[in-house]
């Protein structure tokens, strides 16, 4: 269960009768405990309470009372032995009309009428193993609201299926807007009176529901009539009184859903809300979940944290400007030109959703604001910053309504904090009427159009006629001059994940411009966007991204573009994990990095440490792998650059799968031992080698060939893999006469060296390995043949695994090795005999622990959980020998790993070897700079 369903759960938990001996088992369910688990308590199995109460072992203690007896009962349940003997965390007691609960973790408390506890239900959502929990409680109004919304629509949509569809979607998603706007402003006092909205809806609807719309419908039209033009247009007198709000939100259609009577006690549900609470920039992105019916079972648990949103913001402009206040100190005339500054900044969001980047921004430049107002002792002083000067483009139409909604919102609550509620008040109404968040396709739209160069009026068109906005932003940036920051979260889709439309998107953009773009995840559109605009008019872009783009088969294809513009890197967050609260969201490693054609000195690279922390480190230049460097693209090479042992792909079969043989397909053959001597072996690819799988195959030299073919079995075998590979492809065919035989027959004399070409990325090495002389390595590995240990030694380092995670790249998330990417490019200083010998020795230290563990596989050997200790030592030595090597001591982390590995590399592909394509470009880049 998530956040917004236990929320949802104790609600209607608190609404029912209470009944006492009942209720500690409907709790329990209401966060999520099984009914198998609630089963084994009830018969007592489970059930660990002295008191009589319920008692879950590691979980709560909860124990129903008498009228009057809830602090004697929670005292008595604090100092029970069994509370202590069966470690519980809380503590809760009640008599249907008070209840008292203990975190007894934290000593926090709660104490509130029976009714009100799902008020706290962020205090106990431990239960529920939710450990995000400071997260959750801090916004537990949003997700209340979310929740109750949610039901609304859904029960709208319930009895008024027509406004589901996609034609009436769009008003569906109108009037939600306009309902949040109502809810806010009756809580805030923009319309007279509290709660006047949801009261008016009270008295004027039936309580059969029959005439709530017409309700709802008179007071929007009242809020899109000016109150001297009401009386002819015959509004009545309940409805007058509320103010004239405008700003398109009540303009158009004024057509409301029906209600139902179960939609209608909904609605005033919602309205019973605190939405004073409400938060713009956690709000929108949850409640935009509520219309997208993929999305709808997450509740918008996956919106972006501010904490995030600030890794962004923070380095792209935000703490510039808190550095020049703090410099400013009370000097009046530097204090006025910094807000000056401040007002003329644009801030653009070309993926927008519900406007989370835009309302932070925002948020973030009003406190700097306030603080300026205040040294300059004019706390009073009406804000500079233009609301309209936060544009967003978003593609789904409810966010983008959501969006400039939630900045309104932000607006105004900035205001009450800084200048008062009675100033917040005297400017809020009407509101304005231009729409500067565009519903449309932002890979289609003319960036420069929507947030265009300064100085230049503002008229949107598309790059496409038939993809023209929805809603136009024609309006001028208040405040001319100024600077421009590009930021946001775009999708990221991985390019087997993309629909054909949005493969579409990517081909207008980058098909006349590089080759293979369509490996390209969807998020790279943003980037080449981002990088043309910086070219047109001075901007900095940084998004958040997946590091894919940063890493391996991508980095080759984007950022020589994104070079070639002109833009460099101007700082940057290497991968970091994307926390958020939505139950899929495993696996998703991201990074941000700041693009522009003026970058500032220093280049700042932020990275965070396991415990979360976050590291910075400076330097002059920041490379596409996100390391402190010169800018460089490793390019694929045919041998190795340092003076390292051919690697080589394993052997491939094209056989249909005649050539190879599961252990019975083997037997089945009924060879005698010497015929199977001759003609079969054993076969490792990644999966043979690392899970310890048995697998053979008929490995057959040409001069035992009549040998094999007088074998029945052997010789249907190869007439199959004839007849298949006559019938495929034209490698295939090249090899038809030698069906016997795997394309190429590679084969160490004494031993083959084997790396996976696919390893878990949980693994803290990669798993290499030797096999004996007579396995074969197939294609799904790779192979050197016959050589010395010391090269085994490489690969099982830190470093390398390190180099080949950067430069490889992944499959999903697992590590794809490559011979000519990964190995042949390995910056390795020269070794000498006698570092030569130390790592033999390393490796075989190595070799003998996993020996020592037999039969444990390489996976259970490497599985991180449990890693047997002696092998991590030995790993751990074979580092520090190489690490010596390279620097005479260890490096401190990764980051410094990778640095000293490009600087190798950046210097070896210097010495001697002809420029690539890819050194044009940055040697481009190098002389635009200079
Ligand atoms: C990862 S979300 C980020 C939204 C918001 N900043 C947040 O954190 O919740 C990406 C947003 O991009 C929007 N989007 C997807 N494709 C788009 C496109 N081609 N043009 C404009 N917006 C798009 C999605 O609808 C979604 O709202």
């Amino acid at each position: 269960m998530n956040a917004v369903e236990i929320e949802q759960a104790i609600t209607d938990l608190a609404e029912q009768p209470f009944d006492p001996a009942e209720f500690p088992y409907a709790f329990l369910e209401a966060f999520g405990n099984k009914a198998t688990t609630l089963k084994r308590l009830r018969a007592g199995a489970s059930n660990k309470s002295d008191l009589g109460g319920v008692l879950q072992t590691s979980n709560i203690h909860i124990l129903s009372c008498d009228a009057g007896q809830v602090t004697q009962t929670l005292a008595a349940l604090k100092a029970s032995p069994a509370t202590g003997k069966a470690k519980a965390k809380f503590i809760l007691a009640t008599d249907g009309k008070d209840l008292e609960a203990e975190d007894l973790t934290s000593g926090e408390t709660v104490a509130c009428a029976f009714k009100d506890f799902p008020d706290h239900f962020g205090f106990f959502l431990p239960l529920a193993g939710i450990s995000t929990v400071r997260q959750i409680s801090e916004n537990a109004f949003d997700i209340r609201a979310t929740s109750r919304l949610n039901r609304l629509y859904v029960e709208l949509l319930k009895d008024n299926p027509e406004w589901g569809t996609a034609e009436r979607r769009h008003d569906m998603n109108k009037f939600m807007a306009r309902l949040i706007f109502c809810f806010f402003a009756e809580d805030t006092d923009i319309f007279i009176g509290k709660g006047r909205f949801t009261d008016t809806i009270t008295q004027m609807s039936e309580r059969d529901a029959s005439n709530t719309h017409d309700v709802i419908a008179t007071l929007f039209r009242a809020m899109n009539t000016k109150l001297e033009e009401r009386a002819a247009t015959g509004i009545p007198r309940w409805a007058a009184e509320f103010p004239y709000v405008n700003g398109s939100l009540f303009s158009g259609s004024d057509e409301v859903p029906r209600f139902s009577r179960i939609a209608r006690s909904y609605l005033l549900h919602v309205g019973g809300l605190e939405w004073t609470k409400i938060n713009p920039d956690i709000f929108g992105s949850m409640i935009q979940a509520i219309a997208e019916d993929e999305e709808r079972g997450e509740l918008g648990m996956h919106y972006t944290s501010v904490p995030n949103i600030l890794k962004v913001l923070n380095p792209l402009f935000l703490d510039d400007l808190r550095e020049k206040l703090e410099e400013a100190g009370d000097n009046a005339r530097t204090l006025l030109n910094l807000r000056k500054r401040i007002a003329r900044i644009r801030v653009f969001d070309p993926a927008c959703g519900s406007g989370n980047f835009l309302v932070i921004a925002y948020k973030e430049m009003r406190t700097i604001e306030a603080e300026i107002n205040k040294r300059r002792g004019e706390t009073d002083r009406a804000s500079d910053i233009p609301l309209t000067n936060f544009r967003g483009i978003e593609l789904r139409d409810f966010p983008a309504e959501i969006a400039r909604l939630a900045l309104v919102i932000a607006g105004y609550q900035c205001d009450v904090l800084y200048r008062g509620q009675r100033l917040a008040l005297a400017e809020f109404l009407p509101l304005r009427n231009e729409n500067w968040i565009t519903c449309g396709n932002a890979l289609r739209l003319d960036w420069l159009s929507i947030c265009p160069p300064t100085g230049t009026g503002v008229k949107v068109s598309a790059d496409d006629l038939f993809e023209t906005p929805l809603d136009q932003a024609e309006i001028d940036f208040e405040n001319a001059g100024g600077e421009t920051y590009i930021c946001g979260n775009p999708p990221y889709l991985g390019s087997r994940d993309q629909k054909d439309e949005q493969k579409a998107d990517l081909r207008v953009l980058f098909d006349k411009r590089v080759g293979n773009w369509k490996s390209l995840d969807y998020v790279a559109g943003w980037w080449i966007k981002a990088a043309d605009y910086c070219t047109h008019t001075e901007a900095v872009a940084a998004f958040v991204s997946t590091n894919s783009i940063c890493q391996g088969l991508q980095v080759p294809v984007l950022w020589p573009e994104i070079f070639s513009s002109g833009c460099e890197i101007d700082f940057a967050y290497t991968s970091f994990r994307w926390a958020n609260l939505a139950s899929h969201n495993a696996g998703v490693t991201v990074v941000i990095v700041g693009i522009t054609t003026k970058p500032r000195s220093p280049r700042r690279l932020f990275s965070l440490d396991s415990s979360g922390n976050t590291l910075e480190r400076q330097g002059s230049y920041i490379n596409a792998y996100l390391a402190l460097g010169e800018t460089v693209i490793v390019e694929k090479a045919s041998q190795p650059l340092s003076a390292l042992s051919d690697m080589t792909f394993g052997n491939t079969p094209i056989d249909g799968g005649l050539l190879l043989l599961s252990r019975d397909e083997r037997d089945e053959l009924q060879l005698t031992p010497e015929q199977q001597r001759c003609f079969v072996r054993r076969i490792v690819g990644s999966a043979e080698f690392i899970r310890g799988l048995e697998r053979y195959c008929l490995w057959i030299e040409d001069r035992h060939l009549a040998e094999a073919r007088a074998i029945p079995p052997l010789a249907q075998r190869i007439r199959g893999v004839r007849n298949l590979r006559l019938n495929g492809g034209k490698t295939a065919r090249d090899i038809a006469e030698r069906s016997h035989q795997f394309q190429r027959m590679f084969i160490g004399k004494n031993s083959t060296l084997v790396v996976p070409s696919v390893s878990s990325e949980s693994r803290e090495y990669l798993p290499c390995g030797y096999e004996p002389a007579g396995t074969v390595v197939s294609n799904l590995a790779f192979a050197l043949y016959d050589v010395p240990l010391w090269n085994m030694a490489l690969i099982a380092t830190r470093l390398h695994l390190v180099w080949v995670t950067t430069v490889c790249g992944k499959l999903e998330t697992r590590i794809r090795y490559s011979n000519t990417l990964g190995w042949n490019t390995f910056p390795v200083p020269t070794l000498t005999e006698k570092n030569k010998a130390d790592l033999t020795r390393c490796a075989e230290d190595i070799l003998l622990v996993r020996e020592h563990h037999f039969p444990a596989t390489i996976a259970d050997l490497y599985n991180p959980e449990n890693m047997p200790a002696d092998l991590r030592a030995a790993h751990d030595r074979n580092d520090e020998v190489l690490e010596r090597i390279y620097i005479g001591r260890r490096f401190k982390n990764d980051t410094e790993r990778l640095e000293k590995l490009f600087d190798l590399y950046t210097k070896m592909v210097a010495g001697g070897k002809a420029p690539t394509k890819k050194d044009v470009a940055r040697r481009a880049t190098a002389r635009r700079r200079a």
